[in-house]
């Protein structure tokens, strides 16, 4: 008898597992810098443990080595299940796996080394942007190639905001990256002054857009269905959701240019697309959390369906704020100023970290043939990871808007009532609380690493078979 077909679950195990192990560095380096903009004798005099350095570090961990384990190993998961068919190549699979691992290592390596481009969420120099391009043309192949191979003639919807994630991306990446080298580790960006600005936030806002919304929108489209056992809600909205998102999203990048030398309309049009932007986004949390009507109890009984539909909820608080603070008049106020960290890390650790969460307790028992060792740990970090949220984004809302109104306070006479240093003294101990609320955030995740070695501890590893295609 033919040996039975089975799904690639290997390269999405390898994935889920550097998901933890990422998350966890990225947090601890996130934390790290808290700490130091509350007690800045942490920096230590040692230039590469400066806050500078490692804050790059920082965001490129949380975003693309967290984040991006997360999104490889879920859409690796997904197409193959959706489409019932293993991965086209399991070579390609496993260059994706080792050429991303290897991206990360040189970004822990040159960044605290000071190498940078210094285009924010695109500082790595032209050799590790080359590899960078070359492992994501790589996934788009074996992610697209699977979809060209299934064996159903749909293709479920989270495959498409996989796929406008990973399109996308590519796209930005190419463009923004574009340098003329000077030596190994040193370019300069092909775009000069405010054209640069320009592609920059192009670029930036759309790796939230597509790095940080689509990737997670396919993982809520997939994952929250499944753990709620339900159907998603509503599948045209779901359609409509789609074109609305990727259409708005990608002109919406002005807003974090408000107030520069880019023209007044370019500015003003960002702006006006930020806004509309809350209709789809809206439109993809409300397919989300409704798609647990008639199943709300379950939220009391499952911490793992929590943790999903939480994050949904962050995303439709973050995409609320997003839209104001992209009002020319509010962003007069936010911009510089702790509220975009807050809002950054609502998003960030409500949404992003979240479902990532969520979809690894169902991701991980599965992939190694296990029950889930204790969901008693489980509920245990949603609570202590919910309440660092909320100390890191309050403390943050109330320091960003102290700081505006600080800054721009004036006396009768036109004089400024307070000196810089005034508004960073009262910051402290709004900094002291932000770095208390991270610490609760990292042990919540540290919790959950406990929870999945004990849940794969000597467990054998399974591959899931390709069920016989239905006549
Ligand atoms: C334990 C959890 C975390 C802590 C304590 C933490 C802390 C920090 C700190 C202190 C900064 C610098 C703020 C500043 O310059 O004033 C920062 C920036 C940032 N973090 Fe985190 N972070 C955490 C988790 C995350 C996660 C999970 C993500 C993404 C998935 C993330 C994304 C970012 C981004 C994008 C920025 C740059 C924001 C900007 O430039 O406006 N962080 N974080
Ligand atoms: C409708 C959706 C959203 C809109 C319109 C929006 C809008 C904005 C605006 C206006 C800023 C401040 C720009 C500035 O003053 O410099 C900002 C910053 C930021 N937002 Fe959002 N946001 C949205 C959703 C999100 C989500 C869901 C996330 C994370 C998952 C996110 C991550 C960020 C980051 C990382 C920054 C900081 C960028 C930087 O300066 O380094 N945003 N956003």
């Amino acid at each position: 008898m033919a040996e039975a077909q089975t799904y690639n679950y290997r390269v999405v195990r390898q994935f889920a597992v550097m998901t933890i192990v990422w998350g966890i560095v990225g947090m601890l380096v996130g934390v790290f810098i808290a700490a130091q903009l509350a007690w800045p004798a942490l920096n230590f005099d040692v230039p590469w443990l400066t806050f500078s350095r490692l804050r790059p570090l920082h965001t490129n961990a949380v975003i693309f080595a967290f984040g991006g384990s997360a999104l490889f190993a879920s859409s690796y998961y997904v197409v193959q299940r959706t489409c019932q068919v293993r991965l086209i190549s399991d070579q390609l699979a496993a260059f994706t796996f080792w050429g991303w691992q290897a991206v990360i290592v040189l970004a822990a390596i040159t960044l605290p080394l000071g190498i940078t481009t210094t285009k924010e969420y695109a500082e790595l120099e032209w050799p590790i942007d080359l590899l960078i391009a070359v492992v994501w043309v790589v996934y788009a192949v074996v992610f697209l190639g699977t979809i060209v191979k299934r064996r159903v003639k749909h293709i479920y919807v989270a495959n498409w905001f996989f796929a406008a994630f990973i399109v996308t991306v590519a796209v930005l990446h190419v463009v923004n990256s574009a340098a003329l080298p000077v030596s190994l580790w040193k370019s300069y960006s092909v775009y000069a002054g405010v054209q640069d600005a320009m592609v920059q936030w192009w670029y930036g806002h759309n790796a939230v857009g597509f790095f940080l919304t689509a990737g997670f929108l396919g993982m809520m489209y997939y994952f929250v269905p499944k753990q709620a056992n339900r159907p998603i809600y509503s599948y045209r909205l779901s359609v409509v959701h789609f074109w609305a998102l990727i259409f708005t999203y990608i002109w919406a990048g002005p807003h974090h240019l408000h107030y520069t030398a880019l023209p007044d309309w370019a500015q003003s049009l960002g702006m006006v697309m930020s806004i509309i932007l809350l209709a789809p986004s809206w439109g993809g949390m409300i397919n989300g959390i409704m798609t647990l009507s008639g199943a709300w109890e379950k939220l009391r009984t499952d911490p793992v369906l929590r943790f999903l539909i939480v994050s949904v909820s962050f995303y439709g608080m973050s995409t609320f704020e997003g839209p104001m603070m992209s009002i020319k008049t509010v962003n007069a106020l936010s911009h510089y100023t702790d509220w975009t960290i807050g809002h950054v890390h609502s998003g960030a650790l409500g949404w992003v970290a979240l479902i990532s969460f969520g979809t690894m307790y169902y991701l991980i028992p599965r992939l190694f043939g296990r029950e889930l060792y204790s969901l008693r740990l489980v509920e245990l970090h949603f609570w202590i990871a919910t309440i660092g949220i909320v100390l890191y984004i309050t403390a943050m809302w109330v320091s960003g808007i102290m700081q505006g109104l600080m800054w721009r306070a004036v006396n009768l006479d036109g004089t400024l009532t307070y000196s810089f240093v005034e508004s960073v003294q009262a910051m402290h101990p709004f900094y002291i609380i932000r770095f208390l609320g991270g610490l609760l955030f990292l042990v919540g995740a540290v919790v959950m690493a406990y929870n999945m070695w004990k849940t794969v501890a000597g467990a054998k590893t399974v591959d899931a078979v390709i069920p016989a295609p239905a006549h």
